[in-house]
C-alpha cells in the first residue's frame, strides 16, 4: 500500500477505534435500568492499546529503524528503499507487530518481502528483526509479558515473508 492511501485509512481505523467503544457505550447506557448502577467491570484492552497505541507505535519507530539499520547483517535489505516511504512502512510493520489496525494481508506479505528472498533473506535475518523488535520494546519500558505478544504476532508472519 502507498503511504499516500496507507495513512487516510490508518486514521480512520484509529478514529473508528475511539468513536465505536462511545457508540456502544451510549447504548449500553440507555438500556441499563437504575438498579444497575454498580460499576462495569473493566474492558479487556487490546495488546495495541495496552502498549500505548499509535503514540507508541510513533516512538518505537525511531529506535527500530536505528537499530535495524546500524545492524551490518541485515542491513543490505534496506539499501536503495525510498526513504521517505520507510517511516510509513516501519509504522506499518510495528502497527502489525502490536496488533493494531492495519491492510496488510499474508499476500501482500509475500509480495512486499519476495524481491528480499531473492536477496537471500531467510529465518536468520527474521530472527535479527526480531531481536531489534525486542531490544526495541525493552528499552521504551514495556513489560515482559507484552513483547511477548508482541514476538508472537510477529512470528505468525514468518511463513508469509519468507514466502514458503
Ligand atoms: C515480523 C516480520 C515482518 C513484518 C510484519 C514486516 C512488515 C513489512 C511491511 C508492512 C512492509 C511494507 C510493505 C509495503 O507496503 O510495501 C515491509 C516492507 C519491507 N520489509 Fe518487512 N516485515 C517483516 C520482516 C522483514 C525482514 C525480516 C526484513 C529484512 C531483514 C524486512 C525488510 C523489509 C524491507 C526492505 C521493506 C521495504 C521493501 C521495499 O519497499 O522495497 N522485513 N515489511
Amino acid at each position: 500500500m502507498h503511504y499516500e492511501t496507507f495513512i487516510p485509512v490508518f486514521i480512520l481505523f484509529v478514529v473508528l477505534g475511539l468513536i465505536m467503544p462511545l457508540v456502544f457505550a451510549g447504548v449500553a447506557d440507555k438500556n441499563r435500568n437504575a438498579a444497575a448502577a454498580e460499576p462495569v467491570a473493566p474492558q479487556a484492552k487490546s495488546l495495541f492499546d495496552q502498549l500505548g497505541g499509535d503514540a507508541a507505535v510513533n516512538a518505537a519507530v525511531d529506535i527500530f529503524y536505528r537499530r535495524v539499520l546500524a545492524d551490518a547483517y541485515v542491513v543490505r535489505f534496506f539499501e536503495g528503499v525510498d526513504m521517505d516511504k520507510q517511516a510509513a512502512k516501519q509504522k506499518a510493520f510495528l502497527t502489525m507487530a502490536f496488533g493494531g489496525p492495519h491492510n496488510y494481508t499474508g499476500k501482500d506479505m509475500r509480495e512486499g518481502h519476495r524481491h528480499l528472498v531473492k536477496m537471500g533473506l531467510n529465518d536468520s535475518h527474521f530472527d535479527h528483526i526480531l531481536m531489534h523488535l525486542r531490544a526495541t520494546l525493552a528499552e521504551l519500558g514495556v513489560a515482559n509479558n507484552l513483547i511477548q505478544q508482541v514476538i508472537a504476532t510477529a512470528e505468525t508472519t514468518r511463513d508469509d515473508v519468507l514466502d514458503r
